[in-house]
């Protein structure tokens, strides 16, 4: 996407949807940090357009916050449309979702893909920075696994790699961070999985980075140590923080703040 100049001291609130919690802040663009809580509601089920835009203006009224505001749902969102929903409710495909956030908050709404938004923070933020001439691939394991690729600072969107088909299923249904918690796998037998699918990954992208990110990003000494590709592998900076400054970005970026 063409960049904008943010203008300093922008403040914008960014806001993740994610399949468990919908999470918000306010962030500071100078530095790509929170200068609030990072507030969560539970994400409504179902998970509804309707639903989950009431769940957005409760997040923005928990702000008292009248400025610009970005939001990341885990769908392809193509020119405000959504295309896909595997983590939350099927009738979200075809929802006009900027249209439906900017009329719930009144003011014009940025939406995009949850991953590119955390992609788009640690570009900006992170230590891939270091890397913005070369091919990056972030990939977000929570309840799916959520995928950004970037060729030389350039975000391609909607890359979607969590469904990359592995042993005949979806990989995010093989090695997703939930499917390790619901199967009971140990950090180690997880890990072999996420192996698997990063080097696979790797044969199709041939990336210089890849960046871990999703709530285990904040374990990663736990199966870091079973990793192993020819690009290097970093936990994202921002944690768990990704998507809603991401989010925050976004928005700056697309509404010249
Ligand atoms: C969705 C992606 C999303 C990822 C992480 C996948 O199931 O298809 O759009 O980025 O989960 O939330």
């Amino acid at each position: 996407m063409a960049q904008q100049e943010i203008q300093p001291g922008a403040h914008v609130l960014g806001i993740d949807v994610g399949g468990s919690g919908i999470k918000g802040g306010i962030v500071d663009l100078d530095a790509g940090r929170l200068l609030t809580d990072r507030h969560r509601i539970a994400t409504p089920q179902p998970a509804t357009p309707k639903a989950v835009a009431k769940t957005v203006r409760k997040l923005v009224e928990h702000f008292t916050w009248d400025g610009a505001v970005g939001v990341a749902i885990p769908s392809i969102i193509r020119h405000g449309i959504v295309h896909s929903a595997a983590n939350i409710d099927p009738s979200w495909i075809g929802d006009d979702a900027v249209a439906r956030f900017s009329g719930v908050l009144d003011r014009t709404v940025w939406v995009l893909n949850d991953a590119d938004a955390a992609g788009l923070a640690e570009l900006h933020f992170g230590h891939a920075r270091d890397y913005a001439d070369g091919v990056v691939i972030l990939l977000t394991f929570g309840t799916g696994i959520g995928s950004a690729i970037f060729v030389e600072g350039e975000l391609l969107p909607n890359s979607e790699l969590g469904h990359l088909e592995l042993n005949g299923d979806d990989a995010e249904h093989w090695a997703s961070a939930k499917v390790r918690e619901r199967d009971n796998l140990s950090w180690e037998e997880w890990a072999g999985r996420v192996n698997t699918y990063l080097q696979h990954v790797e044969f199709l992208f041939s990336p210089d980075l890849f960046i871990i990110g999703g709530g285990v990003s904040r374990r990663s000494e736990k199966f870091f140590p079973y990793l192993e590709t020819s690009a290097r592998i970093i936990a994202a900076d921002l944690e768990n923080r990704a998507g809603v400054v991401g989010a925050a970005w976004y928005a700056a970026q697309k509404g010249e703040i």
